[in-house]
């Protein structure tokens, strides 16, 4: 009699003791559901939850040739994407990918350091807790003194690629794991209004319209990055860039050009719905 109520409240108390445990585990893990995601994390973070989009670039993300600050492709892309979106510029003019890229002291001399490794804008990218990063740089790379000369290494253009793999896996390891796209910068043309000058700065139409569009797709592969986004298609190539609405200058997008751009990049950030959401 004794001994049976003994076993019957040692029973008990292990049953209170493991609905105990079972109750604390559930508080624990309540938190994760099945797919791991950290519920309670999404309900905390309510106000942050914008998907904050970095864009780094040089004059043409920090808006060269639009009519107004509304009007850059940040901008127009800001507008596309919408009220869950959070859409930061980062442009810097004259800023090259190369972590040795001079800067245009005029047609005939380059000279000082034109990184973009070594602006602040860079650094606050770094800061900025980015879900998304696009990086649109290779214009000012494409620099007769850049590409062809001593920045980028021998052969011509492998400062280049190393300096992309560096910057995409810096990006990718951040704390908030961006997914980090690589976008084919606009084509290179003649000036539209005086179609028989070079292309400004002495830059290269073979390295713009033939060498880095072949070489991100490949950048692409090895980096294991999100995407390549094609602007320099999304334009038509030179074809459709060779007109006064598209660019004044050859280099820069005017504002019908920036909304292309902006449209382009808007498409493949909204299509990636499979990576973060404005409710991660
Ligand atoms: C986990 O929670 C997220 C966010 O609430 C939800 O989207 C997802 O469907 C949930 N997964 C499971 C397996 O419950
Ligand atoms: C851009 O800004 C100007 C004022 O500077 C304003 O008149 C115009 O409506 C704005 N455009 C858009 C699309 O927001
Ligand atoms: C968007 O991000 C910028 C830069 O981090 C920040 O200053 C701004 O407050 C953010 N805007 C919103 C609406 O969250
Ligand atoms: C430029 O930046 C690189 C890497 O971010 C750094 O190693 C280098 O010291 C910087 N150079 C100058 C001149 O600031
Ligand atoms: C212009 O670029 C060419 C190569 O495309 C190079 O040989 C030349 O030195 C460059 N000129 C200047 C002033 O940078």
């Amino acid at each position: 009699m004794m001994r049976s109520a003994f076993i019957q409240i040692s029973i008990a108390a292990a049953a209170l003791w493991l609905g105990f445990l079972c109750l604390t585990n559930r508080d624990e893990g309540a938190s994760w559901n099945q797919s791991g995601y950290n519920v309670a994390r999404a309900t905390e973070t309510a106000d942050d939850r914008m998907i904050v989009v970095s864009c780094v670039g040089d004059s043409i993300t920090a808006g060269g040739g639009a009519s107004a600050p509304n009007m850059t492709y940040v901008s127009q892309l800001s507008r596309a994407l919408g009220a869950g979106f959070n859409v930061t510029g980062y442009g810097v003019s004259s800023t090259t990918m190369l972590k040795h890229g001079l800067c245009s002291k005029d047609t005939t001399h380059c000279e000082g350091l034109c990184a973009y490794w070594n602006t602040t804008a860079y650094q606050r990218v770094i800061a900025s807790q980015p879900d998304v990063i696009t990086i649109m740089l290779g214009t000012n790379d494409a620099k007769g003194c850049n590409w062809w000369g001593p920045p980028n290494g021998s052969p011509s253009g492998v400062a280049y690629h190393a300096a992309y793999v560096d910057m995409v896996k810096i990006f990718q390891s951040l704390p908030s794991k961006p997914r980090v796209y690589l976008v084919i910068p606009p084509p290179l043309v003649n000036p539209p209004t005086h179609p028989d000058d070079p292309p400004v700065w002495n830059m290269s139409k073979q390295v713009l319209n033939e060498i880095i569009p072949k070489e991100l797709p490949k950048l692409l592969v090895e980096t294991g990055a999100a995407g390549v986004i094609d602007v320099w298609t999304a334009l038509g190539g030179t074809d459709g860039y060779e007109q006064p609405s598209m660019t004044a200058d050859g280099c820069h997008p005017k504002d019908p050009a920036a909304a292309i751009i902006a449209q382009a990049i808007a498409e493949a950030i909204q299509k990636d719905q499979g990576g973060k959401t404005a409710a991660d």
